[in-house]
């Protein structure tokens, strides 16, 4: 079940977290997998590691902020079966922490980064018939998170983007979905952990482990599982929802 042999896959953020558990497991799953990543070390790095395993993979140097980019590389694909939205970044603070620059840059990645590709890659899934995405939104979509303003509002935006698309294209066989997980350990995480709570790491890190009623992070590879199942064939009666994977913490934490 779930195999994606002949499938184009497009993946954004691959070189790391949740996007490299998904490239991985989609190139496993038969997709020829393309990276589209700012950090093109990183991209190399996992498709290094899927072509020593037999698989196809690509990797592209892109921010996904920059229309210009997307559209030349996607164009050079040629031809997607599936996107997945997963490049992101975060930002911690309230209304009165944020200032233009940090809204700015939360909003060119998170908002526009996803337009952007979906700018793209919609024309061409027109044009073949059809085609599924995948946008990785968060619980930060679907309850009020402290401390996480612009994150907040690119997750919500990630939501609604999801549903105009899947409505405006469901004619054209496009599916489009979105996943809300909670926290998940990657290097984002940890990235957000060191540069906004230096000195105690450890505390906060056990603290957003026990804020999931599961008590612990979710795995990168439990986030790929489910992507994999959105975007297979076996989910083609699934389209215009959001699916939290969360240990619990939307709807138990109480
Ligand atoms: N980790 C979590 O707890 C968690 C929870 C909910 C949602 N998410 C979402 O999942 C997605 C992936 O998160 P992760 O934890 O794997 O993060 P990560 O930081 O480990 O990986 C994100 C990748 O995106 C790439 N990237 C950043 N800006 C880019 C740009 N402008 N153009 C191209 N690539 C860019 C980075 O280089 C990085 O490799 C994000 O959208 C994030 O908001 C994460």
């Amino acid at each position: 079940m779930f195999k994606l042999t002949g499938k184009i896959a497009v993946i954004t953020g691959g070189g790391s977290g949740i996007g490299k558990a998904i490239s991985l497991l989609f190139a496993q799953s038969g997709a020829e997998v393309h990276i589209l990543e700012l950090n093109q070390e990183a991209a190399s790095a996992v498709v290094d590691e899927i072509n020593v395993n037999n698989g196809k993979a690509y990797a592209h140097g892109v921010d996904v902020s920059k229309q210009e980019e997307m559209l030349h590389v996607i164009n050079g694909i040629g031809k997607v079966d599936i996107l997945v939205n997963n490049a992101g970044i975060a930002h911690v603070g309230n209304l009165e922490n944020c200032k233009a620059e940090d809204f700015e840059r939360v909003y060119n990645v998170n908002v526009k980064g996803a337009y952007n590709a979906l700018y793209s890659v919609i024309p061409l899934m027109k044009k073949q018939g059809g085609g599924a995405i995948l946008n990785m939104a968060s619980i930060a979509a679907q309850v009020g998170i402290t401390d996480r303003f612009a994150y907040s509002m690119s997750k919500g935006a990630i939501a609604a983007m999801t549903l105009s698309v899947a409505r405006d294209y469901i004619a054209d066989g496009i599916r489009c979905n979105s996943i809300s997980p909670a926290r998940v350990h990657t290097p984002f995480v940890d990235g957000f952990i060191a540069k906004n709570y230096p000195g105690k790491e450890e505390e906060m890190f056990a603290k957003l482990a026990a804020s999931q009623p599961i008590g612990r992070m979710a795995k990168p590879d439990e986030i790929a599982s489910l992507a994999l199942y959105l975007c297979a064939d076996e989910a083609g009666f699934v389209t215009g929802n959001d699916y939290p994977i969360d240990g619990g913490f939307i709807k138990l934490n109480n």
